[in-house]
């Protein structure tokens, strides 16, 4: 395993972290057991991954409870980033908010707190303001952002500067290279990569849209017509399964994964701290972090360029996965 530091702070980081939303076992993802998932949490400690991110959001609690007790006895080897979520961004309700999720994870304090997402009612400087008091008092060690846009970051950094901020970002959506990495670069904010399979797709899961499950198959990749869709968008499924196939192609010369390609070919992009890859089970914590020590040479991240940047201009700029257009709830 690599590892690195959290942008403006000394906390030390793996550039693979164990995404723990699938630990929730919510509808999203299917039937999760509490066994399953504390032995993925320690099959990561074990291949050398260090953190861990969770959310209240994440099955209600259930996914901060889950790593709380997968990490009992070892809390301080781990770094845990957790969230606040859209409804306790009010000061108040973000401290009842930070205080559940402590309780829930075991801990006095959590390394890197989060706004999950921005908020088009409370101003920011209420929720900053209380973020910042939070460090101050020891509960959080650094804060960070998630799916904040380019105005949404502007508007942040005229206050303060994030450790972090989390964003959709993988072979097959790449919509953040447009005008985020910049911006993140230009301030030393860290990217933290989530999605960064595309819930399967990239380690290659599925070979045809029809078989990508009902929940998985509801982003802008996809047709409007499928289930569980909110986009207005035509999607680009040709586009998508066309670089899949060359994404293989790719993995099978290199003699690799396509998972381990995929979050390999993250860590090579500027301004990306490290790629929170979904885990649920001790197989999946070990083969995300093989992907630390696969180094790409500049002929292969010219093919891989080459083979997603169709569905990079299908996609577009919004980083919205899910929305178009004006519903996009990027800024
Ligand atoms: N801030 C936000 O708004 C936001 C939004 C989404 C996600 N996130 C964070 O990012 C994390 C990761 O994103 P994600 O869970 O959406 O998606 P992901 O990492 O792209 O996909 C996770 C799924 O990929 C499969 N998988 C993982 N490793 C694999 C491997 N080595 N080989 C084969 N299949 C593998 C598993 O599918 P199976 O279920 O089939 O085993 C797993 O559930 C989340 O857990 C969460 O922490 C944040």
């Amino acid at each position: 395993m690599r590892y690195t530091t959290l942008p403006g702070s000394n906390i030390r980081v793996s550039v693979i972290a164990m995404g723990c939303w699938a630990l929730a076992g919510d509808s999203t993802w299917g039937e999760q057991s509490e066994a399953d998932s504390v032995a993925a949490v320690r099959a990561a400690l074990d291949a050398g991954i260090n953190f861990f991110d969770t959310a209240p959001g994440y099955g209600d609690g259930v996914s901060e409870r889950r790593v709380g007790l997968g990490l009992r006895g070892v809390r301080e080897q781990a770094v845990v980033a957790t969230k606040v979520g859209p409804d306790a961004l009010r000061p108040e309700k973000l401290v009842a908010s930070v205080e559940r999720s402590l309780s829930l994870l075991g801990t006095d304090y959590v390394d890197l707190l989060q706004i999950h997402w921005p908020s088009r009612e409370v101003p920011l400087a209420e929720t900053w303001g209380a973020l910042e008091r939070l460090r101050e008092q020891g509960k959080a060690r650094a804060l960070g952002v998630s799916n904040f846009g380019k105005l949404d970051l502007a508007e942040l950094l005229e206050r303060g500067v994030p450790a972090t901020n989390q964003l959709p970002y993988s072979l097959l959506s790449r919509a953040v290279e447009f005008e985020l990495v910049p911006a993140c670069l230009a301030r030393n904010v860290g990217i933290l990569c989530y999605s960064p399979l595309l819930w399967g797709l990239l380690a290659g899961s599925y070979r045809t849209p029809d078989e990508v499950p009902a929940g998985r198959a509801r982003s802008r990749h996809f047709a409007p017509s499928r289930p569980q869709t909110r986009h207005t968008e035509p999607g680009c499924e040709a586009e998508t399964f066309a670089a899949l196939a060359r994404i293989r192609g790719c993995a099978e010369r290199l003699n690799v994964s396509m998972s381990e390609l995929a979050v390999a070919w993250l860590l090579h992009q500027p301004a990306v701290t490290s790629v929170l890859a979904g885990i649920r089970r001790p197989e999946q914590a070990l083969a995300n972090a093989r992907a630390a020590d696969l180094s790409l040479d500049a002929g292969t991240l010219r093919e891989l360029d080459e083979a997603t940047s169709a569905v990079k201009q299908a996609l577009g700029a919004n980083p919205d996965l899910w929305q178009s257009g004006s519903a996009s709830r990027y800024r």
